[in-house]
């Protein structure tokens, strides 16, 4: 059984590899701007808002709980600065969106709003998930109990049915991923 941060770190590594999928969609869109936005995109994006909901969600409803009543270590890592990276990441991913479908009504200058968006995205999705796995997992790890570890995986598999009970759980959630990085094709639904 993987222990919870594990099945914590294993989800960045999905977002980083959409973050690349992005960069270079995003290019594309540059490259073009008159053009429609390639499906792809819009597939990236929706993949990187539930990832947000399913990741984040198992953070601040589970870990981070677990964490406050476990009495961090005062000064190690502060819960609240992981909180508002989670909120400034949510305003990004709706700047993205916003201009998503600015590029869809045919606005050239949306391309330039979606670029600028994606790079502050990238940038502070890899810095906090950098600060994760290297200070605030290793820290819960040592920190909670037992019991409280397996309350976290239980909690983060009902967030699972949760979300994607009716699309065929995590591992359709990997191959729906996989197909959007391979060929940047939606995968059939
Ligand atoms: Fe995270």
């Amino acid at each position: 059984m993987l222990r919870p941060t594990e099945e914590l770190v294993r989800e960045h590594r999905l977002i980083l590899s959409l973050l690349e999928r992005l960069e270079a969609l995003v290019d594309q869109a540059l490259a073009a701007p008159r053009s429609p936005p390639a499906a792809s995109l819009h597939e990236v994006l929706a993949l990187l808002c539930l990832l947000d909901d399913l990741h984040h969600g198992k953070e601040e409803d589970w870990l981070l709980p677990a964490l406050e009543r476990a009495a961090l270590p005062r000064g190690r890592v502060s819960l609240e600065v992981t909180l508002d990276e989670h909120m400034e990441a949510r305003a990004l991913l709706a700047e993205l969106l916003f201009a998503l479908g600015g590029l869809d009504l045919g606005q050239e200058v949306a391309a330039q709003d979606l670029a600028n968006a994606a790079a502050r995205y990238a940038r502070l999705m890899r810095r906090h998930m950098i600060n994760e796995n290297e200070v605030l997992f290793p820290l819960a790890e040592t920190t909670l109990p037992g019991e409280a570890k397996r309350a976290l995986l239980d909690g983060f598999a009902a967030l699972e049915r949760e979300l994607l009970g009716g699309a065929g759980g995590m591992d359709a959630l990997v191959a729906r991923i996989d197909a959007a990085l391979e060929n940047g094709a939606p995968a059939a639904a």
